[in-house]
């Protein structure tokens, strides 16, 4: 059975009095463990879709199912429970928290997840070691490189130990190695039996995912 199911997913935003379209009847189901990657011109409505899934806004037509849970039915309070507990997600544009350091970054997540104060340490350590960043964990976000701050930032999506890790563009703006890392360290979640779905413009990035979805001008036109 699917683990995440988008249904006829319609969603415009409203410019002013522009009504603008970001996805025209979107459906698509996705398993436990899957590895997909979402590419599609610029504006073809990836980031949408990967913020409808997440459940940071509601479709304005069709449904989002997660599990056993209707995400697009919930009101925003709600949502965000569930979110804390079953997704991680990764941004284009880093969204660490400056002011804490890497390892405190990935503790954060625990936190608000309920885990034991007494653990929360402990696993953030094993998740930064998992990046590769075990040296690193006591350095703010600007005393980090970019592909080094985009490694806290799945280390962070995989704190609360959600089985969904979405990423929009995880992979923009890093050099070639940095680049690998990030895909390999997505593909290594979805081994251990998450589902992980990303962005990217990246063909050769895309290319490494076990399944590629095309968008169009919101609509799915291929996989
Ligand atoms: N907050 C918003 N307000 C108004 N229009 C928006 C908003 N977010 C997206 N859009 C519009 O919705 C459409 C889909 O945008 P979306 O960000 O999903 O595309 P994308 O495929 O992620 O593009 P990119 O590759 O540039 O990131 C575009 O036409 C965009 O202009
Ligand atoms: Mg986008």
């Amino acid at each position: 059975m699917s683990f995440v199911v988008v249904e006829d997913v319609w969603k415009s935003y409203k410019v002013g009095r522009v009504v603008q379209p970001a996805l025209r009847g979107v459906s698509l189901s996705f398993d436990r463990g899957e590895f997909a990657a979402i590419v599609g011109p610029s504006g073809s409505g990836k980031s949408t879709l990967i913020h409808l899934i997440a459940g940071l806004d509601v479709p304005d037509k069709g449904r989002v199912i997660v599990g056993d849970v209707e995400v697009s039915s919930m009101g925003e309070s709600a949502r965000a429970a569930w979110r804390r507990r079953n997704v991680g997600i990764v941004f284009q544009f880093l969204h660490l928290v400056p002011v804490l350091t890497a390892l405190e970054n990935v503790v954060l997540p625990m936190e608000l997840a309920g885990v034991p104060r007494g653990e929360r340490r402990k696993h953030a350590l094993d998740l930064l070691g998992f990046v590769g960043l075990e040296g690193k964990a006591g350095r703010l976000p600007a005393e980090l490189s970019g592909g080094e701050q985009q490694r806290v930032a799945i280390a962070r999506a995989l704190a609360a130990d959600p089985p969904l890790l979405l990423a929009d563009e995880p992979t923009a703006n890093l050099d070639s190695e940095n680049k690998w890392r990030v895909v390999s360290l997505l593909r290594e979640a979805s081994r251990k039996g998450k589902t992980v779905i990303f962005t990217t413009h990246d063909l050769e990035v895309a290319e490494a995912a076990d399944r590629i979805v095309r968008l169009s001008d919101g609509r799915v036109v291929e996989g």
